[in-house]
């Protein structure tokens, strides 16, 4: 009946099965994961029908579930990101990398892009926009291979179709012009999207199905963070044999490649970090191994790179085709798209039920319970942090949620802070025996305990702390 993580110790097969995640999917799962995975796991059992965890490990490990890696790595793989993540890679991009490819690439007027972790095909299409908005990249051959380990994603990127938040970093005229309002949603436009090829790869499973044609600049940006190191050296050593010899790689605004590899040189753009071949056209000041890594650039102060540090300017953007655009929405009210969200989750369906909660709550921002199934949906995704904000958000529209203050209890207790969570859980506890506590209509007894239940856990989580 409850999703919610129990506070006790994780089985044995839960052990195993974290060990045959890493093996498949490179991601090595910290401790503090181990619930959301016990919690994925025995859906899955449910779904499909098998005795016990051991059975379905069992079964995972013989091969005998078709479909079920793809089904569990979505599930269990961080897909946090967001369109101009990390701005200052972007406006270096721009205003540095874009320029010397168009000198290096000016004989074939081509370019060839990749985003080696693309997630719902945010980065990518943070690329397509800057591409299409460069004037001197008007009529050249460019395009960008998009992959990703999680295949649902990848249908997600296709579709194209983001929230408020995905967007928030985009500027207002790239908006205007790339963007149509969906219902709650915003589209894409297909133009660019025609540009993304979006495929499949696991970057931890060679051989990769690549093209041929070396690559100009590779996005690999907050990957290689849930690798070992051997796997790391690995996948950047692969990566490094994909790009060409005038190529850039940019990385996660926290990662380096000190201590990863050395073939590879980091280039500092002043504020961020790229790697190049070593021998590239001298572009930047270079800044190799300890010296300074792409951690202390991030906090250095942020230097203009010797390209120009404003967009010059430019003649306008060539305006983009009529596209046509649907009628309106149906109109849902904000509760029918929430009991939409939790059949999803139910059904664990979960980027849809992402969806319908994210319209629910754009609908209506003062539902505690949308508040709640956000912050199930983000502990889901493995952003915990993003729980707690979504729990905390319900509990300041209506303290008396014991549910969600057990399920916030239990966040923070798994993010370490212990007494935090122990005042959470006695709050609980306190609320239920003086007979307070209010329902939660949608999710009680479905996606979260009982009243009872949830009594009842608060009370053992304060006995064995
Ligand atoms: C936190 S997101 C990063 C998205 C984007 N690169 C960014 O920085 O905004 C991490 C992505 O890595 C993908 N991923 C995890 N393990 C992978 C693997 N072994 N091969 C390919 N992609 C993987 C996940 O599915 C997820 O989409």
């Amino acid at each position: 009946m409850s999703d919610l993580p129990d506070e006790s110790r994780e089985p044995r097969e839960i052990a195993e099965l974290a060990e045959l995640v890493r093996r498949e999917t490179g991601s090595d799962l910290p401790a503090g994961r181990l619930g959301v995975l016990r919690d994925t796991a025995e859906r899955r059992r449910r779904a499909l029908g098998l005795a016990d965890l051991e059975a379905y490990v069992a079964a995972l490990a013989a091969g005998s579930l078709p479909g079920e890696w793809q089904r569990l790595a979505t599930r269990l793989t961080i897909k946090e990101s967001s369109f101009f993540r990390v701005p200052q890679q972007w406006e270096r991009i721009r205003t540095k990398v874009l320029p010397e490819l168009l000198h290096a690439r000016a004989a074939n007027r081509r370019l060839r892009c990749w985003s080696a972790a693309c997630a719902a095909g945010e980065e990518p299409g943070t690329l397509a926009l800057l591409l299409a908005d460069a004037p001197a990249l008007a009529g050249w051959d460019w395009s960008i291979l998009a992959t990703d380990l999680d295949v649902e994603a990848l249908a997600e990127a296709g579709r194209g179709l983001y929230g408020e938040r995905a967007i928030a970093g985009v500027p207002p005229p790239l908006r205007e012009t790339w963007f149509r309002r969906r219902g709650s949603l915003w589209e894409l436009d297909p133009r660019l999207r025609a540009r993304i090829a979006y495929r499949p790869l696991n970057l931890a499973r060679p051989p990769w199905l690549l093209p041929e044609e070396a690559f100009d600049l590779v996005l690999l940006r907050n990957v290689l963070i849930y690798f070992r190191p051997e796997l790391q050296r690995l996948v950047v050593e692969r990566v490094a044999d994909r790009l060409a010899p005038e190529g850039w790689l940019f990385l996660g605004g926290s990662e380096t490649l000190w201590r990863v590899q050395e073939r590879l040189v980091a280039v500092d753009l002043g504020d961020c970090f790229a790697y190049r071949h070593e021998g590239a056209a001298p572009a930047a000041p270079r800044a190799r191994g300890p010296a300074r890594t792409a951690r202390a650039a991030n906090t250095a102060k942020a230097r203009p790179a010797d390209g120009p540090d404003r967009r010059p300017a430019a003649a306008p953007s060539p305006a983009p085709a009529a596209l046509p655009v649907p009628g309106p929405h149906p109109p849902a009210s904000a509760r029918e798209q929430l009991a939409a969200a939790v059949r999803h989750l139910e059904a664990d369906r979960l980027r849809e039920a992402e969806r319908e909660t994210e319209a629910a709550l754009a609908l209506d921002p003062a539902d505690p319970e949308a508040h709640v199934l956000a912050g199930l949906l983000c502990d889901l995704g493995g952003r915990a942090d993003g729980a707690v904000a979504a729990l905390r958000a319900a509990l300041y529209l209506e303290p008396g949620l014991a549910q969600a203050r057990l399920f916030l209890a239990g966040c923070l207790r798994r993010l370490g802070e212990t007494a935090h969570a122990e005042r959470q859980f006695r709050e609980v506890v306190a609320t239920l025996e003086r007979g307070g506590g209010r329902r939660l209509p949608l999710l009680d007894g479905r996606l979260l305990p009982d009243l009872g239940e949830t009594l009842r856990r608060a009370r053992a989580a304060l006995q064995s702390p």
